[in-house]
């Protein structure tokens, strides 16, 4: 698929950036598109769907229940028609109605009657951004293959600094071209499986060890995984989190469970990635019974854990192996280390000793070294990153 000779539909909705879209348009159109556009109503209060009108040389639509446009080209015909839905920009608003499959204006009538591809250039102030609503909407069009572009980080129309930004349209027009173009997803037909989360290492039959991992970046990496076209296996420990749809979860709760687990599906994998904190080591025995409160002290005696990713990446044909290396100093000396004594082809590392980032928050930043390179990859949301860094791994599959 290419852009030129395609029918777009543009949906913008009511931010501020809505005012770039008639060189949105006019860019689309050079580029050999056909351009119809529908906006929510109040989109038009930023832009002139005179202008659009004469920019995109369509009628522009907005009301479900406008008789007129329906009878020219009713909503439905409309859905069938676009060969792409591209939404720029989308609001944090539109975003939760995309997610809850909301029908309540024509845009959101179209998404869901539409078997077109759908992009959005989502833009709003950056807290909006990284509230956790919004972050957990954006999981949820991520796992139904919407195309996420941007957004971008800088000044704000509010004064804010921060992710949220649309992206310029030429930008837009650019990302748009290079997915249409390209053949094939970066890992189309590969298979990826991965670990995520906590284990959970039992005492006795009522008390447990654990960590605070929350599993969003393992699930972050599963969606982006997924998106870029590979099978996904998502081994992971209890967490609070919804998998991708289309990815094939097992849930597990101790690391030998999840070292179990990994083994059985290490058949035709092409790369494993290992993001869960597993534990390393757990109480040598679990009690039968639960342990009563006697003394003032209590001992328990632990015995190591089986090592996941080491045993992934000595395997006689290892596929290609990630591990991630939380450290609170030296980051880069231990990640180096961990790579070579684990055998590792990548690994990410992240500073752990900033709370604003990393174990349980929305943010992260990592540090990535492979054999021949190394890329800093800075903070922003798990999704953004975990995008990154799939896309880094394919680059190195295919070298
Ligand atoms: O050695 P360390 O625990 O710091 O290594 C962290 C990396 O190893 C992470 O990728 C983690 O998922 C993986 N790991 C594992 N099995 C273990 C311990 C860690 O897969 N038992």
């Amino acid at each position: 698929m290419s852009i030129a000779n395609n029918n777009i539909l543009l949906g913008i909705t009511g931010g501020i950036a809505a005012y770039k879209t008639p060189d949105l348009v006019r860019k689309l159109k050079a580029q050999g598109a056909n351009v119809r556009v529908v906006t929510t109503s109040s989109a038009a209060e930023f832009v002139s769907p005179l202008a659009l009108q004469a920019v995109s040389g369509n009628p522009v639509s907005s009301d479900l229940l406008d008789k007129d446009a329906e009878a020219a080209m009713g909503h439905i015909e409309l859905a069938k028609w676009a060969d792409i839905l591209l939404i720029a920009p989308t609001t944090a608003n539109f975003m939760a109605k995309l997610a809850l499959g909301l029908a309540d204006d024509l845009l959101s009538t179209l998404c869901l009657a539409t078997t077109a591809p759908i992009f959005i250039a989502p833009a709003m102030n950056q807290q909006m951004w990284r509230a956790a609503a919004t972050q957990h909407n954006l999981h949820t069009l991520l796992s139904r293959q919407i195309t996420v572009l941007g957004p971008a980080a800088g000044e704000q129309a509010c004064g804010d600094v921060g992710l949220g930004r649309m992206l310029e349209p030429q930008e837009i027009v650019e990302l748009l071209h290079n997915k249409c173009e390209s053949p094939r997803p970066l890992l189309h037909g590969k298979k990826v499986v991965l670990t995520a989360g906590p284990t959970r290492e039992e005492i006795d039959p009522v008390r447990y060890i654990t960590n605070h991992s929350s599993g969003k970046m393992g699930y972050a990496l599963a969606a982006a995984a997924q998106q870029l076209g590979a099978k996904v296996c998502l081994v992971s420990g209890p967490t609070q989190l919804t998998a991708p749809q289309g990815v094939e979860l097992i849930n597990v709760q101790s690391a030998d469970q999840m070292h179990q687990a990994v083994m059985a599906n290490m058949a035709h994998c092409d790369i494993f990635v290992a993001c869960a904190a597993v534990a390393d080591y757990r109480p040598i025995n679990k009690t039968p019974q639960k342990i009563k409160k006697k003394e003032n002290e209590l001992t328990l005696t632990f015995v190591k854990n089986p090592d996941i990713l080491s045993d992934v990446a000595h395997l006689p044909h290892p596929p290609f192996t990630v591990g991630f290396a939380a450290e609170t100093q030296n980051v880069r000396d231990y990640a180096l280390a961990k790579l070579h004594a684990k055998k590792l082809n990548m690994i990410a590392a992240n500073d752990v000793s900033d709370s604003k980032i990393g174990f349980n928050s929305e943010q992260n930043a990592l540090n990535v070294f492979w054999s021949e390179g190394e890329k800093v990859l800075p903070v922003t949301d798990k999704h953004t990153l975990a995008r990154q860094l799939m896309t880094l791994v394919a680059e190195q599959l295919t070298e």
